[in-house]
């Protein structure tokens, strides 16, 4: 096992099955639909390779940066763009695409965000929910699966900027916070 890794909570087995069977309600969902995929960066950045991959659709894909704005993001909800969309999305249905969804407040943000654009729909695809921390009622369309209130990194999550590399999701050893996106 991987330093700082005190025990693995997914394998890039399970992961893998999980993503294909997503992709394949998302697939079925969208077709004849006008689909843009949007990455949350950092995290999102290898379930939205993996997933995009085994969507059987045309489609396009985009990314948003997002930071949190100093102490108050936990109360206020407000979120930092750091890098906005590239692409319109004025009728476009926009699937954003994410790695966690912890309190919520960011995909929160982020959707009324999106939805102020005029696309034709804003939905949520996260592989992971834990939902005894979330704060805002969100819904999401497509999870993964759900995680306890731990602390996990891997496939794409960090702490402190590291294992991201990781190929499955584990709980980190000493538990905290400091993931950055
Ligand atoms: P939310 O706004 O509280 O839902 O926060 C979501 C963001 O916090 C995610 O996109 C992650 O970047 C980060 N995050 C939340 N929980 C974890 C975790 O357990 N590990 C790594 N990052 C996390
Ligand atoms: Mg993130």
């Amino acid at each position: 096992m991987d330093r700082g890794i005190a025990e693995p909570l997914l394998s890039r087995e399970e992961i893998s099955a999980r993503t294909a069977q997503m992709a394949e309600e998302i697939t079925r969902d969208y077709r004849d639909r006008d689909l843009v995929m949007v990455g949350v960066l950092k995290g999102a950045f290898v379930f939205l390779a993996d997933l995009a991959r085994e969507v059987d659709l045309p489609l396009e894909i985009d990314f948003v940066a997002v930071s949190s704005y100093g102490v108050d993001t936990e109360s206020s909800g407000v979120v930092k763009i750091v890098k906005d969309l590239d692409l319109e999305i004025t009728g476009k249905d926009v699937l954003l695409v994410e790695d966690i969804v912890d309190t919520g407040l960011t995909l929160k943000y982020l959707t009324a965000m999106l939805r102020d654009r005029g696309p034709a729909s804003v939905s949520i695809c996260a592989l992971l929910n834990k939902p005894d921390a979330r704060k805002v009622d969100l819904e999401v369309r497509y999870c993964g699966f759900d995680v306890p209130a731990k602390f996990v990194v891997g496939y794409g999550l960090d702490y402190a900027e590291r294992y991201r590399q990781l190929p499955y999701v584990g709980v980190l050893e000493d538990e905290g916070s400091g993931g950055t996106g």
